[in-house]
Order: structure tokens, then C-alpha cells, then sequence
């Protein structure tokens, strides 16, 4: 016998020893009522385990999983559950990893909806442009090969849903859709697939749920590709309302186009649900390809293949519609063509126009050349004049003369390229072998121009700067206190023990705010629903004291925060969204002005800046795709709904009007980081207040971070590009949240807040960096152990590292500033005494600085080498 036989038969035996076990749950119980049948028993599949699981059409099923078996569930209506009906949580499946299979089970209730699983959102907003995207994401599936068999389905909850899926395939016949059944509101559904790095089809029907017999477009579905296998959809009538968005590796669009033609079907993508926006994203990790047909606009940072291995045409256009659909290009998106035959190569037929957009994906400006590429293959048959139309566009070239592809040509034989207009409009660009000489590879264009900022600036190394003899234990406010620096590092005061502080100036916690700080803000107490719990009666004592203990320890106090969604009094409203008492736009507009007034008014002086408006955007900014100049409000704020846009800068008007000394702020989370969508939104949204006179002063980031999120050249970047504006960019609610208390979590904190302090301290537009509360203890997040100091106040190695950071800007500050010598400049006077940066008294002159206290009372710094 063959070993290679051999080794098959022991294989087949060893399947015989080790036979699969099959383990039913029927949690149907072939019962039709609405009550819900709640399934929670933990299981642990071994890798020959089958548990398959029957369902009804009133299911939750939420048990622990565990192991690599198999998990088969036969959906009995549209309302299995996989998590709890409210939306509240799914179940915990992080260490289940083997396949899941969708079945239909239609045994115990005939025409349901739908039989299929319903996918949770936790109550999670998911935009696919967060900024911390993870965070807000269905991981149940992320591990798990996922079947959607014939006649099944997958839906989520309504709200906006992300939902991870490990590998998922669907066969014909079965759906994909977003919320499971129409409603007035919208949900949003996208599904992220492709993890597990493998490849994987979608055959079946990838489209919303219906209202009246057609798509509801309110209730959108997309895909997120990640991860870098390869999916093909093959589905003839999809419509992916949601968009499609390559983020990495490939979508091949291989419907049958000549059947969607014919029958005037979506195709396979359809258009997005406002159908002048784009329904495809090829971001630039990610690549688009196949021989289908698209029904919108495709919108490239990425690569373009038209075509499968080689031949076919890619296709934009929408047969249910007609309406034209574009490609839209920006810089350096390549779009790359295979040639073996005059009968063999790709093509690219667009039913719209060619658009250069010149913004990069992270939203910067680029030059870059659109590309093309062709390559010969190692069989090619080409002969002298045979000619190539790669791309053809019914709709033309916009800006036609302003730009042109650089096009890279195959290294063998001679070719011409030519772009041409025809008389009716459309555009080509074809290829014609002129030679079969080598002409010598790539001709017209260029390779691109590096791009962005390199190296440091040209400050000299640390190394260089000699020791100003600053202590290094001294408390944080300390080396900005000893310079003549505007830069001033706060916390804020907690609510937990609020009135405590000013109160007990001499508690652990009031000695570690007094030492290290010298800017704090209220947590809780100046905010509108504290102040002005009920209409008309303010109440200012908390804020007062805090007003008082800042004065006594020679700290600013900031203002936070005038207008928000939250934390609103419930006498204007009764969530801060809904507009329940029924408020009209001018009583509304009343309203804020006498609350700004008053209170910018009452602590005049005594607060230096305020942060006006709050977290007044929404969490998709989508929009900064199509609109560089665009950003999109908060929806859910009874200011936005009954006073509009405007209420932002009315806000602003009060205040300044209260209080001219006073710089104003916008404040939010989630802009943090250069290139987000938000980043480029409160960009662009503090520029347009700035352009219409609002008196803007600039924009606080919060900066509630993760550290594993956490990225110092992107939030310098954002820091930076508010000095264009010439704003400011404060650092307003720094925490960064880990885990776990091992040391290596710690360093990992350590290491993200000393960098983080780099950027406060690197840039002169940032004059304050803000703590979120004091102690581990009383954070907001108090499970993340995210601030400097521990629940005992005892400093942690993130204290440690900030203090690192201040310490050698205040030694380079030092260094870099002039030094008067004693008696040097106006009114010579005689010298008293003499002390050291820690204020020691020194009897003598010593190395480093010296302080010295002149008889006039001047102190001037005396640097002795
Ligand atoms: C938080 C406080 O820390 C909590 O004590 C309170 O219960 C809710 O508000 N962004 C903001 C802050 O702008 O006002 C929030 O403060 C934290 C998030």
C-alpha cells in the first residue's frame, strides 16, 4: 500500500473512534406564544461536539459558549434572539470558536417574517467612522466561521448595530438584512467581516427589511471588509443601503449582470440609501474587483481590479434605476488591468462620470496622480495594433483638463496610451500595442511625491541641555509655577465627596489637588443642572467654594459647562432630548440666555474660560466624506431640535456678552485623533464660528482614551492644526483606561500619559492639560483605573512619567529663557537671600539655578555654571 493511502485510512478510522456527538436543546417546545423562551445554560463544545439548538419565534438565547465544536441553531421566526430582547447584552462567546450554522426551522409556525438570528447592539452607537470603533462593536461572533444556510436569515436590533462576524458565508436563498422590520425611526446595521482572515462567498440576499413590498431605505444595512481573505457576492438583487466598505484585503461584485440587466435588478450592490452619496468605499487597504455590476457610486482611496483573474468587465451602473453612477478617485487610488488578449483583459465601464476628489483618506490634501497599471501576462498574445479600452465612462471625465491618470505601462512590447473625449461626452482610456519591441516600462506620469512632514523639529536633544538643577520629586504644578510659562496642568474635583473639598483643604485628596494643580473644574457642580435645578432659582454655593479653595491655592478655575444634552434640568427637559414640555424656539433661546448670563455673570472674573457648548456633534461624521467643510449636530438635543444649529453660536454671544475676558471653548469627545471623521467635523464646525464672528477662543478635546488606543502623532497633529486657525486646543478630561493593575499595565498608562503631556507641553496652542478626577476612587470610570493616582491616593507610575515630562520641559524651558544676573536691569537693589528651584535656602551660590530675592522684593533666576 501507497503511504499516502495508508495514512487516509488511519485518518478515517481515527474519524470512526473519534464520532461526533450531537447534543439537541429545544427550547422551542413547539410553542407559539409570544412569551419569551429565555435559554442561558453554559456549554463547552470539544472539537467533535454538536449542539444544535431549536428555536422559536419568541427566543433568547444567551448561555456562555465555550470550546470548537459545532453550533448548529434552527431559527424558528424572526424574533431568535442572540442576546436579550431589549437590546441590553449578548452572550459571552470570546472562547468559542468553531462554526455556527443558520438553518431555517419553519416545523411550528408557518410564515414567520423571517427565520434567522437577531444580533444585538448592546445599546452601542456603532459608526463606521468612530474613532474607537472596537469599543463599540457585537463580538460574538468575531471567532466564529458563521453558515447562513438556505432560507435563513441574520438581522440586528434597531439603533446603530456593528457586528463582527469571523467569516461568514451565505448561501442563495438566505438574507442579510439591517433592523428586522420597518419601522418610521432609522437603524443602521453593518455587518464587519472577514477577521478571520479567510475567504468566503456571499450568495444570498444582502437587503432591509421591507415596507410595502420595497426595500426600506430607513433601515440601512452595510459591510465593513476587514481582515485580509477575499469575499465574492454573487446575489442578484442586493441593495446595500449602508455601503460597502473595504477597509482590507478584496470584494469581488461576480453577480450575473446580463440577468440584472435584463430583469431590471439591483445587481450586486444597489444603490446606497441616498443615492447620490457613494455605496462603495475601497479604502486604501482594500481592494474591489470582480465582473458584477455596482448600483452607485464607488468611491477610491484604494485599488480597483476590474475582473476575475484576468478577464471581465466591472460594471457601475444600476439597472433597477438607470441612474448614472460614478466613480470617484482620489490621490494615488490605483486602478490596475490585466492583459493576455485583445479577448482576455480587464475593464472598467462606468454608466457616470470619472471625479477626482483630491482628499486623502485621513483627510489631508494630496497631489498624488490617480493611477493605472497593466500588466502582460507570461502567455500574452498581442500583435502590433491591437487595441485595449480599459476604462470607458458614458458620463465623461470631470475637470477633464485638469488632470490625467499616470499610467504605468508593461515592461514588454511598445504602447500608446490614449484618454479621449468623444463628441457625445463619454471617455475612454485605451492602450495599443505599438511594438513588439520593449519600449521600457512606465511613461507618462510619475511615481508619487513622498508625502507628508518628516523628522523632528530642529530643537537640540535633550542630552545638550545641561541640568538646571530642578528637583526631581517635586508635585506637578510646581515646575510650571517656577516658570514663566502660561501652561497650567488641572483636575477636576469630584462630585463623590464635592462640598468636601473646599470644606477640608487638609484632606488626602484636597493636599493631592492643592499640591499638584494649579487650574481645576467642577466635575458636576457648575453645570446647568446643578445650578439651576429649578427655573429661576440658581444655585451658586458649590461652585463659590470651589471659587474660594482655587484663590487659596493660587489656581484658575474653569467653567464647565454652559449648554449640553445632558445633565439638563428636568423642568426644560425631561432627557435633555425630547422637547417634552413643549418649548417654542424663542423661549428656548430665553432660556439659555438668562441661564448664560447669569451664571458667566455671577462668577465673572473668578472663571477664565468656559466651556460654552458640549459634545454638540453626533457620533457619524460620514458626512466629512462628501463635504470636506461639513460636520453633522448632535440630532438628539433638545437645543439642536428646537433651536437649531444656531443655538451654538447664540451660546457663545451670551457668554462673551457676560463676560468678554473669558475665553469660550467647544468641547468633545472622539476628536482627538488627527483623521478621524469627528476630528475633521469640530474642525471644521469651530472654523465656521470662527468665519461668522462667533468669539471663539477654541476647542477642548476630552480625551477619554484607551491606551491601547492611544496615539501621540495623531492628537499632536489635531493640536497642531488648530494653529492654523490661530485657536486654541486644550486638553480638557484626560483619562486612559486599562484593564488591569499588573505592572505592566501600569508602565503601558505611564508611557501613553507622558506622551500625552508631550503634546500639551510641545504645543504653545495648548495651554491646559485637565485631569479627570483625582483618584482611581472617585473617577467617573472607576473600574478603569484611569487617572494618576491610585483609590489610596498614592501616586501611580503614570504621576511618575508626568512628572518626567514637566520636568524636562521646565529644565529646557529654564535653559532657553534668559537669565538676568542679580542686580542686573531695572532698579538694582541689594540681594536679601537666596534658594534653590525647590525653594531650599542656599547659603551660598549654587550650580544651577538659584533664586535670589532682591531687596525690592523682585525675585530674579541667577544661573551659576
Ligand atoms: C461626568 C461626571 O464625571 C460624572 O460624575 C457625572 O455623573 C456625569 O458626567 N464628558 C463630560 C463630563 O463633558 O461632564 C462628564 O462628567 C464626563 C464625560
Amino acid at each position: 500500500m501507497k503511504r499516502t493511502s495508508f495514512l487516509f485510512l488511519s485518518y478515517l478510522c481515527s474519524l470512526c473512534v473519534s464520532a461526533q456527538t450531537v447534543k439537541e436543546v429545544d427550547i422551542c417546545e413547539k410553542n407559539t406564544s409570544k412569551t419569551y423562551k429565555v435559554y442561558t445554560t453554559p456549554h463547552t463544545l470539544s472539537r467533535t461536539a454538536t449542539l444544535r439548538v431549536k428555536t422559536a419565534r419568541y427566543t433568547e438565547f444567551y448561555p456562555v459558549i465555550k470550546g470548537q465544536g459545532t453550533l448548529e441553531i434552527y431559527s424558528g421566526g424572526e424574533r431568535t434572539f442572540i442576546g436579550t430582547k431589549d437590546n441590553k447584552s449578548y452572550p459571552d462567546w470570546t472562547a468559542f470558536s468553531g462554526p455556527v450554522h443558520v438553518y431555517p426551522y419553519t416545523a411550528v409556525e408557518a410564515n414567520c417574517g423571517f427565520y434567522g438570528i437577531i444580533m444585538t447592539s448592546a445599546g452601542k452607537n456603532y459608526s463606521p467612522e468612530d474613532a474607537n470603533p472596537t469599543s463599540k462593536i457585537n463580538k460574538t461572533l468575531a471567532n466564529n466561521a458563521v453558515t447562513l444556510h438556505e432560507g435563513a436569515a441574520i438581522a440586528t436590533e434597531k439603533s446603530a448595530a456593528g457586528i463582527r462576524i469571523g467569516e461568514l458565508n451565505t448561501e442563495a436563498g438566505s438574507r442579510l438584512y439591517g433592523y428586522y422590520k420597518s419601522q418610521s425611526a432609522t437603524s443602521s446595521a453593518f455587518y464587519l467581516l472577514g477577521a478571520s482572515n479567510t475567504d468566503a462567498t456571499l450568495a444570498g440576499r444582502i437587503a432591509s427589511c421591507e415596507n410595502k413590498g420595497a426595500v426600506d431605505s430607513k433601515q440601512t444595512v452595510g459591510i465593513i471588509k476587514e481582515g485580509t481573505g477575499t469575499y465574492t457576492l454573487t446575489g442578484n438583487d442586493n441593495q446595500l443601503s449602508g455601503t460597502l466598505r473595504i477597509n482590507a484585503g478584496a470584494v469581488m461584485v461576480c453577480n450575473d449582470v446580463q440577468q440584472a440587466q435584463a430583469g431590471k435588478l439591483t445587481g450586486g450592490t444597489g444603490a446606497a440609501a441616498n443615492p447620490s452619496l457613494p455605496v462603495v468605499y475601497v479604502f486604501s487597504g482594500g481592494t474591489l474587483g470582480g465582473n458584477g455590476n455596482i448600483g452607485g457610486h464607488t468611491d477610491v482611496y484604494g485599488t480597483l481590479c476590474p475582473g476575475v483573474e484576468g478577464s471581465g468587465t466591472l460594471t457601475l451602473a444600476n439597472y433597477a434605476t438607470s441612474a448614472p453612477c460614478n466613480l470617484i478617485l482620489h490621490p494615488a487610488s490605483t486602478l490596475a488591468f490585466n492583459i493576455t488578449s485583445s479577448r482576455h483583459y480587464n475593464a472598467l465601464s462606468v454608466s457616470g462620470k470619472l471625479v477626482r476628489n483630491a482628499l486623502k483618506e485621513d483627510f489631508t490634501e494630496g497631489k498624488e496622480p490617480c493611477k493605472v497599471t497593466v500588466a502582460l501576462a507570461d502567455d500574452a498574445e498581442v500583435k502590433v495594433g491591437d487595441s485595449f479600452t480599459l476604462i470607458h465612462a458614458d458620463g465623461g471625465k470631470e475637470d477633464a483638463g485638469l488632470w490625467s491618470f499616470a499610467v504605468s505601462l508593461p515592461s514588454r512590447y511598445t504602447w500608446s496610451v490614449s484618454e479621449k473625449i468623444a463628441d457625445n461626452g463619454s471617455f475612454t482610456l485605451s492602450l495599443t500595442c505599438t511594438s513588439l519591441e520593449d519600449g521600457g516600462g512606465d511613461q507618462p506620469g510619475g511615481e508619487d511625491t513622498p508625502g507628508g512632514e518628516t523628522g523632528d523639529d530642529n530643537d537640540p536633544s535633550d542630552e545638550d541641555i545641561p541640568d538646571m538643577g530642578l528637583a526631581n520629586n517635586l508635585f506637578l504644578r510646581q515646575y510650571l509655577d517656577k516658570i514663566d510659562t502660561n501652561k497650567r496642568i488641572g483636575v477636576a474635583v469630584p462630585s463623590t465627596w464635592k462640598t468636601n473639598v473646599p470644606d477640608n483643604p487638609g484632606s488626602t485628596e484636597a493636599l493631592a489637588i492643592s499640591n499638584n494643580f494649579n487650574i481645576i473644574v467642577a466635575e458636576n457642580e457648575m453645570k446647568p443642572d446643578w445650578i439651576q435645578a429649578e427655573q429661576g432659582k440658581y444655585n451658586f454655593g458649590s461652585g463659590d467654594g470651589l471659587v474660594g479653595f482655587a484663590c487659596n491655592n493660587g489656581m484658575l478655575l474653569r467653567g464647565h459647562t454652559l449648554v449640553w444634552h445632558a445633565q439638563v434640568p428636568s423642568w426644560i427637559s425631561a432627557d435633555g432630548k425630547k422637547n417634552d414640555k413643549g418649548w417654542t424656539r424663542d423661549q428656548l433661546l430665553q432660556i439659555l440666555k438668562e441661564h448664560i448670563t447669569t451664571t458667566v455673570k455671577h462668577f465673572g472674573r473668578n472663571v477664565c474660560e468656559w466651556d460654552v457648548v458640549n459634545e454638540m456633534l453626533d457620533d457619524d461624521q460620514s458626512i466629512v466624506r462628501t463635504n470636506p467643510n461639513g460636520y453633522q449636530m448632535r440630532r438628539e438635543s433638545i437645543w439642536m431640535k428646537v433651536i437649531g444649529e444656531d443655538f451654538v453660536d447664540s451660546a457663545f454671544v451670551y457668554a462673551h456678552r457676560a463676560n468678554p475676558d473669558a475665553l469660550l471653548y467647544l468641547n468633545e469627545y472622539d476628536a482627538e485623533y488627527n483623521g478621524s471623521a469627528k476630528a475633521v467635523a469640530l474642525f471644521n464646525l469651530a472654523k465656521r464660528l470662527q468665519k461668522d464672528g462667533i468669539p471663539i477662543a477654541g476647542v477642548g478635546l476630552q480625551c477619554h482614551l484607551k491606551v491601547d488606543e492611544f496615539d501621540k502623532a495623531r492628537l499632536n497633529a489635531t493640536v497642531k492644526r488648530y494653529k492654523e486657525l490661530d485657536m486654541n486646543c486644550i486638553l480638557t478630561e484626560v483619562d486612559m483606561a486599562i484593564y488591569s493593575t499588573t505592572p505592566a499595565a501600569l508602565k503601558k498608562q505611564a508611557d501613553a500619559y507622558k506622551q500625552l503631556t508631550e503634546v500639551f507641553l510641545e504645543n504653545d496652542n495648548c495651554p491646559h492639560m485637565i485631569v479627570w478626577g483625582i483618584n482611581d476612587k472617585h473617577s467617573w470610570i472607576a473600574d478603569k483605573h484611569a487617572t494618576l493616582f491610585d483609590e489610596e491616593t498614592t501616586g501611580k507610575p503614570a504621576l511618575r512619567s508626568v512628572r518626567q515630562a514637566l520636568h524636562k520641559y521646565a529644565n529646557r524651558y529654564l535653559w532657553q529663557t534668559p537669565i538676568a544676573a542679580p542686580g542686573e536691569g531695572s532698579g538694582a537693589a541689594e540681594e536679601v537671600s537666596r534658594c534653590n528651584l525647590s525653594g531650599i535656602a542656599l547659603p551660598v551660590a549654587m550650580p544651577g539655578i538659584n533664586l535670589v530675592r532682591m531687596s525690592d522684593g523682585s525675585v530674579r533666576k541667577e544661573l551659576v555654571k
